[in-house]
């Protein structure tokens, strides 16, 4: 296990199980974002996220949760993600320990390989849980949505003693419609199953304070710590890979070196060919 730390913001490297019960006092917490390995084969720098059998893969998840838990502050929120079969386990474990306030669809559109013998997967699902459903943070005026009513001009409620315009603005539904994080993107990293920003602004926002913990046990590329950085929180992120590690090392800006090596951001395809091009233009300036 290696701690970094820079200006309230802590990059750990190690096994989530382990930090969480030796490095994370209890009751220290005020948000945590969990989005663990799914147990669905994917390849996390050569790490296989495949357990035997779905029984172990749930009995580990339910070790963390337990953990993360224990971790929250009593007015604290967790969210936490996985597949969609796995999530009802998650349901009911958390159901008996926590309140879960929202069940929430991650939805987007997809490009990639289409099902065609069933119906294809475009969305993800998150539970918004609280220790106490009397005592949490929802910051419900800074994470306002447009109201769309279909409506080409703004509705008049002539309900009202004197007719008024419909307020436009609303807290976002269950259902989040947020671009997944693509190639072209700007905050695109190497990493299989990056979260964008906007999800993690709007978890951030709603759920803590300016000067408020947040903690993320599967960091993959930092999102959640980048996100509480910018939005003046302080963050812990525990990542089990250390190129990922290094990911984080370079987006919360706590090194810029590693090893002896510059922490750079890989260039990608489009961007050297745009390189080039600009140094063929330079050339023929000169
Ligand atoms: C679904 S990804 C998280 C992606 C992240 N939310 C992001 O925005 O990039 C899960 C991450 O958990 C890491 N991981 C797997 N097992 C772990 C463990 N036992 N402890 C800590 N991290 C682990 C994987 O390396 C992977 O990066």
């Amino acid at each position: 296990m290696k701690i970094f730390e820079r200006d309230r913001h802590k990059v750990i490297w190690g096994d989530a199980i382990k930090v969480l019960s030796s490095e994370i006092e209890d009751e220290s917490i005020d948000l945590v974002f969990a989005d663990p390995p799914y147990n669905i084969g994917k390849d996390f720098n050569g790490r296989r996220d495949k357990w035997e059998s779905k029984e172990s893969y749930l009995n580990w998840c339910y070790k963390w949760l337990a953990l993360c838990i224990s971790k929250l502050k009593p007015g604290g929120s967790l969210y936490v993600m996985t597949a969609t079969q796995n999530m009802p386990y998650f349901d009911i474990y958390l159901r008996k320990r926590m309140t879960i306030l929202s069940r929430i669809v991650w939805f987007y559109d997809s490009s990639g390989v289409q099902a065609r013998k069933y119906y294809g997967s475009l969305y993800e699902p998150i539970l918004f849980c609280v220790k106490d459903k009397n005592n949490y943070t929802f910051n419900a005026d800074d994470i306002m949505v447009e109201a769309r009513t279909g409506a080409v001009r703004k509705l008049i409620d002539y309900r009202k003693p004197v007719p008024k315009v419909y307020n436009s603005k609303k807290v976002p539904g269950n259902v989040w419609n947020i671009p997944r994080v693509r190639y072209r993107m700007e905050e695109y990293e190497e990493h299989p199953t990056q979260k964008p920003v906007a999800l993690l602004n709007r978890i951030v926002t709603a759920s803590s304070h300016p000067g408020d913990m947040v903690l993320d046990p599967f960091s993959g590329t930092f999102t959640t710590s980048d996100v509480a950085k910018k939005l003046d929180r302080m963050s812990i992120g525990i990542e089990i890979e250390e190129e990922y590690v290094k990911i984080g090392l370079r987006r919360l800006e706590i090194c810029s070196e590693y090893e002896g090596q510059p922490l750079e951001k890989k260039g990608r395809t489009f961007e050297s060919a745009r390189d080039e091009q600009q140094a063929m233009l330079n050339f023929s300036e000169v």
